[in-house]
């Protein structure tokens, strides 16, 4: 992939799932990547892996985004907002403030967060690619998961909105919309790793298999390099066809 040689790429939430995975394709492109994880142990252990740079970050949390951001010795040129929380289903009246404001904060809030201090910075530098992790959750929601579906479906929006304001600056934004995937989330949303549920979630996926971290790193990596120079705005569905 042309254009992500040699460039600073962060991805937040790196230590786990389709992060680790866009991480390791990143770097594999010879990319200089931050794994950016609120969990110290398996972000430092991904990075060692990978070849990376490791920086502890809770991403819903501003003075933290920034703390680590001021630190950095060389701007980012690449930003893939990745981390995400999830619910476990329940109906949308019984979730607790407490799990709905940290999901807030882990998927929503973290946006803007990253964009308050990266894009000054991508400006400054002549241009930047953004990558929002969102879901097919924002697209085609199940039932007893509302909150979070809503989170993504803010995430798609937020992503096409940043798009068009950010064009003039030679900022692309885009996003991706994984379906349902094989990493630790995947249990939480299914309430539970059982077959049954396995197969009820199967059976929504025209392909016949859950999305795994190399497809989305895959579609990250096109998406933040320069043969996707004309796209901005988009929300791909990497999702076995379950949105059609
Ligand atoms: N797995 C799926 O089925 C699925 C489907 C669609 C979209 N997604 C989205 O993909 C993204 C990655 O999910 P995943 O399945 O790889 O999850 P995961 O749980 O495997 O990994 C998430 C990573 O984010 C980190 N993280 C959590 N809170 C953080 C915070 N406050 N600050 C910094 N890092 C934090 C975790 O430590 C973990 O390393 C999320 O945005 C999720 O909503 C996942």
């Amino acid at each position: 992939m042309k254009g992500i040689h040699g460039k600073t790429v962060l991805v937040t939430g790196a230590a786990s799932g389709f992060g680790a995975g866009i991480a390791e394709r990143f770097a594999q492109e010879g990319g200089k990547v931050i794994v950016a994880d609120i969990d110290r142990q398996a972000g430092a252990a991904q990075a060692d892996a990978i070849g990376g740079t490791f920086l502890q970050m809770d991403v819903a949390d501003d003075t933290s985004v920034r703390a680590v951001l001021d630190a950095l010795a060389e701007p980012v040129e690449i930003l893939v907002n990745n981390a995400g929380i999830g619910l476990s289903p329940t109906p949308l009246t019984e979730v607790e403030p407490a799990d709905f404001e940290r999901l807030i904060g882990v998927n929503v809030r973290s946006i803007y967060h990253t964009a308050r201090a990266i894009v000054p910075v991508m400006r400054s530098n002549g241009g930047g690619v953004i990558l929002n992790i969102a879901s097919t959750a924002g697209v085609s929601p199940r039932p007893g998961l509302t909150w979070y579906n809503a989170s993504k479906g803010w995430v798609i929006t937020a992503t096409r909105s940043m798009a068009v304001e950010l064009a003039a600056d030679n900022i692309r934004v885009n996003a991706i919309n994984p379906v349902a995937g094989e990493t630790p989330l995947l249990s939480t949303f299914m309430g539970g790793d059982t077959e049954e549920n396995r197969a009820r979630f199967l059976a929504t996926i025209p392909l016949g298999r859950f999305s795994t971290p190399d497809d989305i790193a895959s579609a990250a990596c096109f998406l933040c390099s320069e043969e996707a120079s004309m796209i901005t705005g988009v929300a791909l569905e990497v999702d076995g066809g379950r949105c059609i």
